[in-house]
């Protein structure tokens, strides 16, 4: 099981043993303890130590008890291209739950929940945070009981669980990251975006720098060509792009969605000769060649369920239920498992591939695995998530160079147990970048920046019909791990210079933005006019703020913008100041006059904006330290 690791004597573990004599179920509670962290970890082993078989019904992390008071349940739900809204609600006597029962941590209700103060703000209150590293089903139920008390329980789904411990064998249940602060929600944010990097994200890509791709999907969908791919590889290439990630359509009869998925090899139809001589085109240009797959599903029309219609979730006798025109593979079996390891590793041996975009665009239905007996059906869940994770490790550890994104129709599986795998994960699939601000701010409260897949895409965008300006389709992608999905052939020499200097900035900016900490400072849904967020290097010499307004307000007063985590006393000093997107401000943009504030000025008086005229306007302000009050 995916859980956090200890970089070097970091961590205690208490172990607490709990012994049912009556049915011989000993339960070992464990308490990781990252004290350095502000982090605990819980999970439990349940071991059978009796004669008898048993039966688990339910198998929860853990379970954690407030003291009566006045507390407010934050969660993040969704749908697809809308993930990870945030909602906040003060807690009512009786249960509230957060759960998924889709086998898979969903796109309709995040693992990750937080129990602040009433009046806690972003600066201030006692906050607790829970999230559970798993991508199967899960449940969390808050109680609030007669006497005010609160429970919280948090854990794998219940529903459709049931597994069979035979005597002698044991159950890991999945870990949950807990922490709290008295200090507000940033403070909570920041927590979990260190420990994940830190302490839960296992490739070298948690800190090893990423390229900076294209992905050709928004640019061509399923309609492509090796020509075609090549002129947008030439194309990104001109403009400072590392990587092209081949999407969706390059293997079997793969036209539409309608066929080819579980066939992992080249459609020669599109790719005549195959992977081999595009790759070393791509590589040829200086590049880095990445593709698409989604190793858990098939179609009916595809070679493999013909070979293997027994492999799928399906319950015998009943039509299943097919979603995207596909059908899910039975990860709970292990000759699934090593047929899909065999097929992706003999992928990554034969070709120079250095990323892989890892697709699931379903939920599990039909749960019903042919291998397991009918009393055993109770597992398949779990089981699958164990063999995806299995799968993921095998690969890993066999192919570390390889950097893995993950995705799920966008941020279907967007957890923590999947960051162990993929250090990043495509944050939806809404490009659009005003409902990004949205998707990207309720992202931020327990996942870090690095962690957030997203792209600059074309306009009209292509899920809202929104058009934005170009430079800020950039700095909202600049809050994630920023990338291009969209036809460069399609770009005027205007947008393309726009990009070479987006790159620049994001290549100048990429520390700061991965590895900084990271602070809100607004939301348009609360404020009517703009989000703004800031990035500040560990050492508070970098920072960068960035502010995408979503429509104007005229005649208003100046907006200060109050900056957050500054040394008071040391002296700071702008780059640049950006506008993008209001050509009356034009004028403003790459503005390097150097302006001086103290720390102070800026955290209590604010740093002030123009009136930003237009609809969408984005300000990159990037501001270093050049004197500290105490100099080192
Ligand atoms: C869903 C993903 O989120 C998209 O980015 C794209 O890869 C499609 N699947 C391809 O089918």
């Amino acid at each position: 099981m995916p859980s956090a690791f200890d970089r070097g004597g970091e961590c205690e573990t208490l172990k607490v043993t709990l012994t049912d004599a009556a049915s011989g179920l000993e339960a070992e509670l464990l308490y990781g303890v990252f004290a350095g962290q502000d982090v605990i970890t819980r999970a439990a082993r349940l071991i059978n130590r009796g004669t008898d078989t048993l039966e688990l019904k339910k198998a929860a992390s853990m379970c954690l008890d407030l003291p009566s008071g006045n507390w407010d349940m934050i969660h993040f739900h969704g749908r697809h291209v809308m993930e990870r809204q945030l909602e906040r609600a003060h807690l009512i006597t009786g249960v509230q739950s957060v759960l998924s029962r889709r086998g898979s941590s969903s796109h309709q209700q995040n693992p990750f929940v937080i129990l602040c103060e009433s009046n806690a703000t972003e600066d201030f209150g006692g906050c607790y945070g829970m999230m559970l590293a798993y991508s199967g089903s899960h449940r969390t139920d808050v109680e609030v009981d007669q006497q005010g008390s609160v429970r919280a329980v948090m854990g794998m789904n219940d529903d459709l669980f049931s597994w069979k411990l035979e005597p002698g064998e044991s159950f890991d249940t999945p870990e949950v990251l807990l922490t709290f602060t008295d200090n507000g929600l940033t403070h909570l944010s920041q927590t979990y975006h260190r420990f994940l990097r830190g302490n839960m994200i296992r490739s070298k890509f948690g800190t090893v720098r990423r390229p900076i791709l294209i992905n050709n999907w928004e640019a061509t969908y399923f309609r492509f060509n090796t020509e075609k791919i090549l002129s947008i590889a030439r194309q990104a290439r001109e403009l400072g792009v590392e990587m092209l990630v081949l999407d969706d359509g390059w293997f079997g009869k793969r036209n539409d969605d309608n066929a080819g998925l579980g066939d992992w090899y080249v459609n020669e139809s599109k790719l005549p000769g195959g992977l081999a001589p595009l790759i070393g085109a791509i590589n040829e240009m200086g590049m880095k060649f990445g593709i698409w797959v989604e190793p858990e599903m098939v179609n009916e029309d595809s070679d493999l369920y013909r070979s293997h219609p027994d492999w799928v979730l399906t319950v015998p006798g009943r039509k299943p239920a097919v979603s995207r025109n596909q059908l899910v593979l039975d990860l709970s079996r292990k000759d699934v498992v090593d047929w899909l390891y065999e097929t992706l590793a003999g992928l990554l041996r034969s070709y120079h591939i250095e990323y892989i975009k890892w697709d699931m665009n379903r939920n599990l239905a039909d749960v019903y695995s042919r291998l397991l007996p009918s009393d055993r059906q109770g597992e398949v869940l779990h089981r699958y998530v164990l063999g995806l994770y299995d799968l993921l490790e095998r690969l890993t550890s066999e192919f570390p160079d390889v950097l893995i994104e993950g995705c799920s129709g966008g941020g279907g599986r967007f957890d923590a147990a999947m960051l162990a795998y993929c250090p990043q994960i495509w944050c939806s699939d809404d490009s659009d970048a005003i409902e990004r601000l949205t998707i990207q701010y309720g992202t931020s409260f327990g996942y870090p920046v690095s962690a957030v897949g997203a792209h600059v895409s074309a306009v009209p965008n292509h899920q809202t019909g929104r058009s934005t300006p170009l430079g800020v389709r950039g700095v909202v992608a600049m809050a994630g791990t920023f990338g291009y999905e969209l036809d460069p052939g399609k770009l005027s020499e205007e947008e393309k210079e726009q990009i070479r200097v987006q790159i620049t900035r994001f290549d100048e900016y990429y520390d700061l933005i991965q590895n900084g900490d990271y602070y809100r400072l607004g939301h348009w849904q609360d404020n009517g006019y703009y989000t703004a967020w800031q990035m500040v290097s560990s050492d508070q010499d970098e920072v960068l703020v960035s502010v995408v307004t979503v429509r104007p307000r005229p005649n208003l007063g100046p907006l200060c913008l109050k900056l957050k985590g500054l040394e008071s006393d040391g002296i700071y000093e702008t780059v640049r100041t950006e506008v993008f997107g209001s050509p009356v401000l034009r004028g403003i943009s790459g503005n390097t006059e150097k302006r001086r504030f103290t720390g102070a000025a800026l955290m209590y008086g604010g740093f002030v904006l123009p009136f930003l005229f237009c609809d969408y306007v984005g300000v990159q302000i990037c501001l270093r330290r050049t004197e500290r009050s105490v100099p080192v």
